[in-house]
């Protein structure tokens, strides 16, 4: 099975960006301890800053992949048009933040995506895209391998 994870702005810069918040590994890091974990599955990665590139991915990977995890990081809370592509493709989505955003900025509880989402994990680190992978493998029409 085919599962996408998404990353929006600044998460390119995991790892050295607030570490306090974010930890201190890089997402590259992260996905190369991911994949092994899911022998069954292939994956593909998406980072973009703009947030036009990240409603094209959603639709390119959305009506052909599995499932999707998407930490649409500061978008969450701004962009209509990733809730709107959320809505429109037909895979399931995950949404993962790594910071408990309910724990922070009163904006940063605002989202334009968890409605549209099959589901949220917030607040558990990068650990959040793992559990969100093991939901898709388990939910979305695949079977660990
Ligand atoms: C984030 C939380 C957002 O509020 C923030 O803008 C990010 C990262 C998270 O993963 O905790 O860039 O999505």
């Amino acid at each position: 099975m085919k599962i996408a994870i998404i990353n929006g702005p600044n998460l390119n810069l995991l790892g050295t960006r607030e570490p306090g918040i974010y930890g201190d590994k890089s997402f590259e890091a992260f996905y190369e301890q991911l994949k092994p974990l899911f022998p069954g599955v292939e994956f593909s990665y998406f980072q973009s800053n703009v947030e036009g590139e990240l409603v094209n991915e959603l639709q390119r990977v959305g009506f052909e992949y599995a499932g999707v995890v998407i930490n649409p990081a500061a978008y969450t809370h701004t962009s209509v048009a990733i809730g709107d592509a959320i809505a429109a493709i037909t895979a399931p989505v995950i949404e993962v933040h790594i910071s408990n955003v309910h724990a922070r900025e009163e904006f940063r509880k605002i989202s334009h995506v968890s409605a549209k989402a099959k589901g949220t994990i917030c607040g558990l680190g990068m650990k959040g895209y793992e559990l969100a992978v093991h939901w898709l493998v388990a939910n979305a029409g695949g079977v660990f391998s």
